[in-house]
Parts: C-alpha cells; structure tokens; sequence
C-alpha cells in the first residue's frame, strides 16, 4: 500500500522543484511556483492556504508523486487542486490515481465537497485530461481563448462525498 506524507519539509522545496521539472509538463515558471508554494507553506503554515500530499520514493531522496491543493477562499465547500504530478518512471501504474483519491479523501474530511481543477485545452494535456475523465472528472466550463488565440482553459469538476473518515 502507498504510504502518503502531508507535511511538508524543508527539502520538499527542491523536491517539487525537481519532480515537476523532470515530467517535462510544466515550463520554468509553473516549476518555480509550484516550488514556491512549498515554501509558502512552511513559512506561513496551513494560512498558506496549500495542502500537500507527498508520496516518497522509497530509496533516495526524491518525491515519487505529489500533489498541491487547497479551499477556495469565499466558498463553502469548493477546493483547486493546483498540481498533480507523478515521476515519469512511476506513471501509468496507478499511482496519479491514487495519489488524487488521497487528496480527495483529506478535502472531503475537511468539510469539502467540490474539487476544482483547470488545465488547458490544447493537445499537449490531451493526456492531462484523459486522466480526469478516468478519475470521474467532468468538464464544466471551457474558457475559449483563455491563454491564448486558440488556447482555452478547461475546468473540471469532481463532486466528493462528505466524509467523517
Ligand atoms: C497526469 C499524471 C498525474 C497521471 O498519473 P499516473 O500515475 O500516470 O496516472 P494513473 O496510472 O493513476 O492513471 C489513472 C487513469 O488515468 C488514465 N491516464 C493516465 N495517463 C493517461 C494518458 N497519458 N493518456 C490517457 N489516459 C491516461 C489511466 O489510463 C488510468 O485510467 P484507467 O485506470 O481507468 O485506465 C501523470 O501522468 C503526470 O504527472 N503527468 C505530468 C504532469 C501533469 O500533467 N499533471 C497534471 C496537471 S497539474
């Protein structure tokens, strides 16, 4: 069974950094936020607003997978999932699932009910989005033109069951 780790340490910092890099997905500044949020939480703690679920290799010192979430400001029961991201070696073995179903549990717990999440709409997250859909997400808006000419933003939804376990 996958052991998850949720709070966050020092070293999770260049952690993130390298695992988000090392999928190939994100370009340097998503790399240096999604770092920097790492950060954000140690320095302001859970007013950070960012919640982690870390999955740690088991030899070494990096991160297999994590993820990066948090309650959306102004709403009762709706959470954004930031980021998501599994180890190119680790991918396609059950582990991103797992990794969301963690995340999912934890919001549930914590009163959520509504886990947002948005990507892009061009090819290149075509896998991004096949993985949602695989996970019961559902498209609920498509912001045409968000990005770019031609770029929309898609935003999925997941409705979660309240949860007291
Ligand atoms: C997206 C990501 C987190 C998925 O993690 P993963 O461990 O590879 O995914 P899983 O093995 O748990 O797959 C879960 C389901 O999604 C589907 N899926 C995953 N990757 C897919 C792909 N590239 N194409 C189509 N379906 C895919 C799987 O088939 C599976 O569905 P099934 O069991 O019903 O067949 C991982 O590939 C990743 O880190 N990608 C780069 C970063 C990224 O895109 N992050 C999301 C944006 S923040």
């Amino acid at each position: 069974m996958t052991g998850f780790r949720t709070d966050a340490e020092r070293a999770d910092v260049a952690r993130v950094e390298r695992l988000t890099r090392v999928t190939g997905f994100f370009n340097p500044d998503e790399v240096r936020i999604a770092a920097e949020l790492v950060d954000e939480r140690l320095t302001k703690g859970k007013a950070s607003g960012y919640e982690f679920v870390f999955v740690d290799a088991p030899d070494g010192d990096e991160l297999l997978a994590y993820s990066c979430y948090g309650p959306i400001d102004g709403t009762q029961r709706s959470w954004d999932l930031f980021w998501i991201a599994v180890q190119p070696h680790a991918q396609g073995r059950g582990l991103g699932r797992e990794v969301l179903r963690e995340t999912e549990r934890r919001i549930a717990l914590a009163g959520g009910g509504l886990v947002w999440v948005e990507t892009g709409g061009k090819a290149l997250y075509q896998p991004t989005r096949a993985f949602y859909e695989r996970c019961g997400y559902v498209e609920e808006a498509r912001l045409r033109d968000f990005y770019a000419p031609g770029d929309a933003k898609v935003v999925y939804l997941r409705e979660i069951a309240a949860s007291s376990d």
